[in-house]
């Protein structure tokens, strides 16, 4: 359960730009802090420069969570992945979302603005947010997905 004090992180491309928008509306609506890392308009971009500086602070720990989004939710997602203290999942459904909270210890989500609806994504999100780590046999798995082979 993510604290309404805490400040989410969002960032996204072109593709993710009106679902973010949304996204963000929710959130303080439902009472959330949020940092927008950009895009801040449906102008054609390059997902990198918006998922590389919010990923960054992330990983950096001045934010819990984020919500990241581009089209497909691919490309955001590999780019934070490249950062030792995320943990980004892609959310195309809400079995999934609770699964990438329960046995992954997602920091962040990443949604597929090209590919569910406004409404979804929200699902989604708050189940990201209200979603605890299953902990046990996980937390070992989890520990080790920054143990790369050199
Ligand atoms: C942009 O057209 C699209 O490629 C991008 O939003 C994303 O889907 C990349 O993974």
């Amino acid at each position: 359960m993510v604290e309404k004090k805490q400040t989410l992180a969002l960032a996204s491309d072109h593709g993710g730009y009106w679902m973010k928008d949304f996204i963000v509306y929710k959130l303080q609506e439902a009472g959330y802090k949020v940092k927008d890392f950009g895009t801040y308009s449906g102008e054609s971009v390059d997902y990198p420069d918006f998922i590389h500086p919010m990923a960054h602070a992330v990983n950096e720990g001045d934010f819990e969570r984020g919500i990241i989004l581009c089209g497909s939710g691919n490309g955001a997602q590999m780019t934070a992945n490249k950062y030792p203290n995320v943990r980004a999942g892609l959310g195309w459904n809400e079995e999934q979302v609770q699964l990438i909270r329960m046995h992954n210890d997602a920091n962040i989500l990443s949604l597929p603005g090209r590919f569910v609806t406004f409404e979804e994504a929200w699902k989604m999100v708050e189940i990201f947010l209200n979603t605890p780590f299953e902990g046990g046999r996980h937390k070992q798995r989890v520990k080790k997905i920054s143990q790369i082979i050199k």
